[in-house]
């Protein structure tokens, strides 16, 4: 008998057809919407292993029902939607999708970064409005980009491919990181400030930082206060690193100039949300990896993890 296998969202076919001798498949059949609770737990429970998304929340409980889980598939980098802890405890395996995203992530990065000092949905919509009159010397002036500094939080690989970026805009780039990393202040000229340092100084601040107890809400008020009041703060890492209510603050009472945010605290969010009633800030619904060719290479990498562990070489890339 094949292993079984559950994805909780649509994904094509003509991924899964290479896999199709080894596996029985069953999905969740829709593209936009997260599968439910209780199809969840029922599929869980007859499943060798689960690819999952962002959107799932797998917790000890779902855990505890999946008894003949051995692998969790997560088609993401980050993989805080999963208590690894309790799946590690009952010898699960946890896979992510790390590389195969970095740079079309850093690209939608500096595209929300762009995007924001240049006011470029704000300008759309000022014709989409039937605004546009007269050219106007500060018309929908913004900030510039290049030789300002950017100061990214969490040099991981994201982060180091978003230096590169900032470099091609002749940027000076600080970073902050748990530990040094010598080899990308050595070919990127990044220079390794503390956290105070770099909302002191950066013009762009940028987390790539992932999300754990301890950056849980690491950019509070306090942290909002010590940035520049021109400063233009990034967020494409997870939400729950951000105190959302010191940050609309910030924006509201313009003590810091913009925010440019891929994610938030809990998602999704709609037009109510408060953040979509500041001029000043850009939202977008999580699409730092969206890209046709990288979502293709992160499920089919998601589904040689699968492979790897349960017919016998090993997960290539297990979390920690
Ligand atoms: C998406 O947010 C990811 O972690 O890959
Ligand atoms: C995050 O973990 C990264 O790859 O930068």
């Amino acid at each position: 008998e094949k292993d079984r296998i559950f994805i909780t969202r649509k994904i094509p076919e003509h991924l899964l057809e290479p896999y199709t001798d080894m596996f029985d498949f069953s999905m969740w059949e829709n593209e936009e919407e997260p599968v439910p609770k209780d199809v969840l737990f029922q599929e869980a429970e007859q499943a060798d292993g689960l690819i999952c998304m962002v959107s799932e929340k797998v917790d000890k409980a779902l855990i505890e029902h999946g008894k003949r889980l051995k692998v969790i598939a997560n088609v993401a980098v980050g993989y805080d939607n999963i208590d690894v802890e309790e799946a590690t405890k009952r010898g699960i395996i946890v896979t992510n999708t790390p590389d195969v995203l970095t740079e079309t992530t850093a690209d939608l990065g500096f595209a929300l970064l762009m995007a924001t000092a240049r006011r470029i949905i704000e300008a759309n919509k000022f014709i989409a409005e039937n605004r546009w009159r007269e050219w106007g010397p500060f018309l929908l002036a913004g900030a510039d980009i290049h030789h300002k500094t950017i100061g990214i939080v969490g040099m991981g690989r994201i982060g180091e491919a978003i230096a590169r970026r900032a470099n091609g805009f002749s940027m000076s780039v600080l970073y902050h990181n748990r530990s040094r990393r010598p080899e990308a202040e050595k070919y990127i000229g990044a220079q390794y400030v503390s956290f105070e340092e770099l909302l002191e100084r950066s013009d762009f601040v940028v987390s790539v930082v992932p999300y754990s107890k301890e950056s849980h809400e690491m950019f509070d008020k306090q942290a909002f206060a010590k940035m520049k009041k021109s400063a233009i703060f990034i967020n494409i890492s997870r939400g729950g690193v951000v105190d959302e209510q010191a940050l609309y603050d910030a924006l509201k009472n313009k003590e810091i100039a913009a925010a440019g945010l891929d994610v938030f605290a809990k998602e999704p969010i709609g037009s109510d949300s408060p953040f979509m009633a500041l001029d000043n800030c850009v939202c977008l619904p999580h699409i730092g990896s969206a890209s046709v060719e990288t979502r293709e290479k992160m499920i089919t990498l998601a589904l040689e993890n699968v492979k790897g562990t349960l017919c016998g070489e090993g997960p290539l890339t297990p979390v920690k």
